[in-house]
Formats: structure tokens, C-alpha cells, sequence
């Protein structure tokens, strides 16, 4: 079934900016958050105290409501939960693991939870504990992944639980907004568009990769150990794959790996950066405003369904 996902997230479009650890800063949340959808700040691998500074300089960017995305392996989780809940923000969205143990907290704050879930078993685990939505992945999508793809794990996410399902991993323009719903996600998550945009603050390099890369120019990493991870192809890329094919260790792996996503954006390193980005590069062509794209997007979407999927927002 489908949810009115504007009035869960009190957005005016059904879409939530990907948190992105080391990329999604207060300056892309803020603009997505503008444009009408909801900007997301990922904790990452932030500290407590980092992370309430990023919340705290949200704020002061947009008056419209914005949401945290914790990954529940960053070893500070207890204490970023508590941030969340400090720091009065309304949407949290987790990856890397189970909520659980912080959900009754989170939820007698008033937060609305969005887990990221890859499975349908996972999915219906969040919603029997308690989750308001899932944001169900396909293995398109940047960064960390599953192994379904998005054509397939949304309508059988969509059949198996009653909460509203999110559609995340290759979602790049009116298309994917509008296929998304046909195959009954209420809405969708973006990632890998929101780097070319304007507002995000990573290395030119990064955008640049992203915007000249073609459909088949990313690769999964990490496979061997069970964590796989999805990059455009660089000389980093090549080496893990050539290292795991050697059959290399986890730690070996660690030791490579450890620190890229961060050279990636803030020093644009070509060479030993890890330039996380999903399938949909391939349909990133320009570095526009987040408002551009999300206007863009969604002009398409309605036009393709014959209806509308914008609610005016109070403020
Ligand atoms: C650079 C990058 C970093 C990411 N970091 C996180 C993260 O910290 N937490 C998380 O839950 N998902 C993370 N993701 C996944 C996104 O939030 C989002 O679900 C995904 O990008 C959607 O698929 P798309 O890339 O095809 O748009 C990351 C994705 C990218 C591209």
C-alpha cells in the first residue's frame, strides 16, 4: 500500500537526501531540506560532539525539518543516540545493523525511525520493532550494499510489511521516482545524484568522476569479507579486487581501505580514494542545485504517473 510519505516526513516531496558518511554536511541536508525534501546529516564516523555541532549548524541553514542517519557500526552509536534525541531531530535513519536497542528511546522522543534494510526478513524485523518506515536498498545504490537488486527487493519489502517502503539504489530521476512507486514504494532515497550537486561539499575530482562515469564504471569491493561496498572503478578498486582474488585477509583489506572514503572527498586522491557512487552515475550528466534536481525529478515523475507528489509545507 502506498503511505503519504510528505506527511510522515513533513516534506513537500516524498524524498530523503542518502545520509552519506563524510559527504552529507549540514550545507546539502540544509539545501535538500529547502527544496522541500528531507536533507539528511550522516553521522558516520563523526564524534558526539561533532555531530551535534553539524545538527546545531543545520539549524541555522533552514528552518525545515531534517534527519540524521546513524551507522550503527561507528563504535560512538550509543552516544550519537543520544545526540538525536538532545538535539530534538525528528527523522533518524540507520544502516549497518539493528536499531533495536535504541528504538523505544528514540521513540518516546517523538523520532520518527527509518531503518535501511536490504531483505525482506530484515524488513520485517524492523517493523515488528517498532520502525515508522524501512528504506528497502537495491545493491545499484553507492556505498555499502546488499545483494538484491531494487527491481526486485521493493515490491516483495512493499508485499511483506504494512509500514511505508522507501525505495533506495538507482533512483537518479523522474524515472526511478515514478517506477519506485509502481513497484509501491511510497518514496525514495537518494544518494549518488546528490553528489553533482551544487551544495555538496566533496572534491571537485569526486564530482567530476561522477559526472563523466558511464554505466558500467562502478565495481563492489569488500565481497570476500562480507561488506561489500560499491565505488566507481579506480586504481584503488582494482588493487582490493586483485588483493581479495589473492584471497587477502579482512585485515589486510582494513589496511588499504581504512581512511579512502576521506581521501576521496576532501582530497580528491584519484589514485587511493574510494569514490562510492551507485549504478545511476551513469545518469548523472551535471552539477546542479539540490532545488534544480529535485524539481527536475519530480516534474518528471508526475508527468510520467499523471499525478501529483507535492504537498505544500508548513513551516
Ligand atoms: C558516498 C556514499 C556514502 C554513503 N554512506 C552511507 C552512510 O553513511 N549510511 C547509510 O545508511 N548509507 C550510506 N550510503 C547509502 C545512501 O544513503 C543511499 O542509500 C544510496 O546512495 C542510494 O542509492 P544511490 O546511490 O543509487 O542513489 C552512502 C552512499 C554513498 C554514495
Amino acid at each position: 500500500m502506498l503511505h503519504d510519505l510528505n506527511h510522515l516526513l513533513n516534506t513537500k516531496y516524498p524524498l530523503i537526501q542518502g545520509g552519506m558518511a563524510w559527504v552529507a554536511s549540514a550545507e546539502l541536508a540544509a539545501a535538500v531540506a529547502e527544496a522541500g525534501g528531507l536533507g539528511l546529516v550522516a553521522a558516520g564516523s563523526m564524534t558526539p560532539d561533532l555531530l551535534r555541532d553539524e545538527i546545531r549548524r543545520t539549524k541555522r541553514m533552514t528552518s525545515r525539518a531534517f534527519g540524521v542517519n546513524i551507522m550503527l557500526m561507528n563504535p560512538f552509536a550509543d552516544q550519537l543516540a543520544k545526540v538525536v534525541v538532545e538535539e530534538n531531530v525528528p527523522v533518524v535513519t540507520t544502516g549497518a545493523g539493528s536499531p533495536g536497542r535504541y528504538i523505544e528511546d528514540w521513540k518516546k522522543a517523538g523520532i520518527t525511525v527509518i531503518p535501511v534494510v536490504a531483505s525482506v526478513a530484515y524488513a520485517r524485523r524492523m517493523e515488528n520493532l517498532g520502525a515508522d518506515a524501512v528504506i528497502a536498498e537495491g545493491t545499484e545504490a553507492g556505498g555499502h550494499i546488499g545483494e538484491l537488486t531494487t527491481m526486485v527487493l521493493i515490491p516483495q519489502v512493499a508485499d511483506a510489511v504494512s509500514i511505508p517502503v522507501i525505495a533506495a539504489g538507482g533512483v537518479a530521476d523522474g524515472r526511478g521516482v515514478a517506477a519506485a512507486r509502481m513497484l509501491g514504494a511510497s518514496g525514495v532515497q537518494v544518494g549518488t545524484r546528490f553528489l553533482a550537486s551544487l551544495e555538496c561539499r566533496i572534491h571537485d575530482n569526486y564530482k567530476q568522476m561522477v559526472v563523466k562515469a558511464r554505466d558500467i564504471d562502478t565495481l563492489v569491493t569488500g565481497r570476500s569479507g562480507g561488506h561489500p561496498v560499491r565505488t566507481l572503478k579506480n586504481s584503488l578498486a582494482r588493487h582490493l579486487i586483485e588483493m581479495e582474488k589473492r584471497g587477502a585477509s579482512f585485515e589486510e583489506l582494513e589496511a588499504v581501505t581504512i581512511g579512502s572514503l576521506r581521501r576521496a572527498v576532501q582530497d580528491g586522491d584519484l589514485g587511493e580514494g574510494s569514490f562510492m557512487a551507485g549504478q545511476s552515475a551513469g545518469l548523472v550528466s551535471c552539477i546542479e542545485p539540490a532545488a534544480v534536481i529535485i524539481q527536475t525529478m519530480f516534474a518528471q515523475a508526475e508527468q510520467l504517473l499523471g499525478y501529483s507528489l507535492c504537498r505544500e509545507v508548513v513551516r
